[in-house]
């Protein structure tokens, strides 16, 4: 019996289609590689995030597609991934940037810089590359939630990010002495921003999350006008009754045509409830990523410097951190797949 012909392959993994881009991989370009010789056939799925949460399914399917074709031996079916870029070329970022991730909300103290540091090294944790920047000037928490020491280093204009837990990291709270008082007025803010950045070598990043200070003025009209911005994760408590704090943070990313990836709500549980996040998402037409737990080794680690996604892996929270990465990856690369012009093969 003759083996399949690389076309035959092909036309086989046609019957696979990725949930979130709804066409089949090899529309969408993700096969690469193919070789196939007297029933031995090689390739690999070039998906758009190594974060992709169905990554093992669509592999396991693709081959399982193959394997049932007649005078098939022996597949193997190798995974990468390729982030395409929502920025556009010659935007100010020092390096090669493919996505800016804010995240951002309309009160202090809900959990944003726990959420962008988790958020962060979850994503590096499946092989993306990521940086984050601490765009909180006025009190920096990320180089103690990320067990940052020393200052960024750096030969002329251009400065080197510190290097934690996998991820590129730059804050004023590296720059600064211990205790010194940031008193950075607006315009100030916006030149810090900016040098974060343009001086920054941020080399080449799938994304860049970037963890805002409260409230919703300068900062985030800043990075709004410097950076074209993949798009917004708005964090919220349970017990968001007014909505009017989450309102204003809503109302400002769409007043700067900036797009909301989704909404997460933080700290739920006995303690402050739960369903703020869902109503403000229904309310606001915004997709859901669902809620993280309040737990107590949340506060430990980020006091300790550990992020809870690598301190302590097997916690239902640190699955909820992986869940809400997979979920904001496959949304992005949903968005993109909705602008760019599909491969065919
Ligand atoms: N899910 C959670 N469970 C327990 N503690 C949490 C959780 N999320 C955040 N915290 C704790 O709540 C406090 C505030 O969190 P965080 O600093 O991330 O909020 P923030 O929104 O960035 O605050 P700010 O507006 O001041 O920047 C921190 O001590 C943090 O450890
Ligand atoms: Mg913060």
């Amino acid at each position: 019996m003759s083996s399949p012909t690389k076309e035959q392959i092909l036309d086989a993994l046609r019957v696979v289609q990725d949930p979130d881009l709804h066409r089949d991989i090899v529309a969408l370009g993700f096969v690469q590689d193919l070789a196939a010789c007297d029933g031995v056939v090689k390739f690999r799925l070039e998906l758009t995030t190594p974060a992709c949460p169905v990554k093992e399914q669509l592999k396991e399917q693709a081959r399982a597609a193959v394997a049932a074709l007649p005078g098939i031996r022996q597949v193997t079916v190798e995974l990468s991934a390729k982030v395409r870029s929502s920025l556009p070329p010659g935007n100010i970022i020092g390096g090669d940037v493919r996505n800016v991730i804010a995240v951002t909300s309309g009160k202090g103290g809900v959990g944003k810089s726990t959420v962008a540091v988790n958020l962060a090294v979850a994503l590096s944790l499946t092989g993306a590359r990521v940086g984050l920047l601490d765009a909180d000037v006025y009190g920096p928490n990320v180089p103690v939630m990320m067990g940052l020491t020393g200052k960024p280093g750096g030969s002329g204009k251009k400065m080197q990010p510190l290097i934690a837990h996998g991820v590129k990291t730059i804050s004023v709270g590296s720059l600064i002495e211990d205790g010194q008082p940031v008193m950075w007025r607006g315009p100030m803010l916006h030149r810090a921003l900016e040098q974060f950045l343009r001086d920054v070598e941020w080399g080449e990043l799938d994304y860049l999350i970037v963890d805002m200070p409260p409230g919703t003025g300068d900062a985030q009209l800043s990075l709004a006008q410097l950076v074209p911005l993949t798009g917004v994760v708005v964090v919220t408590m349970p017990q968001e009754v007014s909505l009017t704090d989450v309102r204003r943070a809503i109302g400002m990313a769409k007043a700067v045509k900036v797009e909301i990836l989704g909404v997460i709500e933080n700290m739920s549980g006995p303690v402050f409830g739960e369903g703020g996040g869902l109503r403000t998402a229904e309310t606001f037409g915004v997709p859901y990523f669902g809620s993280l737990p309040l737990t107590p080794e949340v506060r430990r680690s980020g006091d300790l410097g550990v992020p809870v996604v690598i301190a302590e892996p097997e916690s239902s929270i640190a699955e909820a951190f992986r869940n809400l990465a997979g979920q904001i990856a496959a949304r992005i690369s949903t968005r993109q797949a909705a602008t760019l012009p599909v491969l065919e093969v």
